[in-house]
């Protein structure tokens, strides 16, 4: 196996954490935790999508930004087949929180969800799946 060496920038809060969690999970170095996380992140959801999964997709943005709603809306109309329903929370007088329930081929909803996420604007979005057939 050839071994590919690359450097990464990373914020400093982040670069902290990413030594607490090599520390706390004992892994010999930070190559062997971000290994592990790759892992867990990339390849554990590429052997997920042939499966039928259900899960989440929550997403926190400020509703002031122009369009996002609207492109919301529209992307959620797209994929309705997958989506089951969501629940819109108003956090604070900014701030929006969306869940949205989904069950699909994990492929369409991974796509769906980096879709969601990559809409300018949006803070945080994460999506979890668990296996439903
Ligand atoms: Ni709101």
């Amino acid at each position: 196996m050839s071994i590919v060496r690359f450097g990464v920038s990373l914020e400093k809060e982040l670069f902290e954490a990413l030594n607490n969690y090599t520390s706390k999970n004992q892994f010999a170095n930070r190559s062997q935790a971000i290994r592990h996380l790759i892992n867990n992140n990339i390849v554990t959801s590429k052997w997920q999508c042939n499966n039928t999964v259900a899960g989440s997709i929550t997403l926190v943005y400020d509703h002031h930004k122009r369009d996002l709603g609207t492109r919301l809306t529209r992307l959620q109309h797209h994929y309705h087949d997958v989506i089951l329903s969501s629940q819109h929370f108003h956090l604070d007088s900014d701030m929006c929180m969306e869940i949205i329930a989904v069950k699909g081929k994990a492929v369409i909803l991974t796509e769906l969800a980096d879709k969601l996420i990559a809409l300018k604007g949006i803070q945080h979005g994460k999506l979890t799946m668990s296996k439903a057939d």
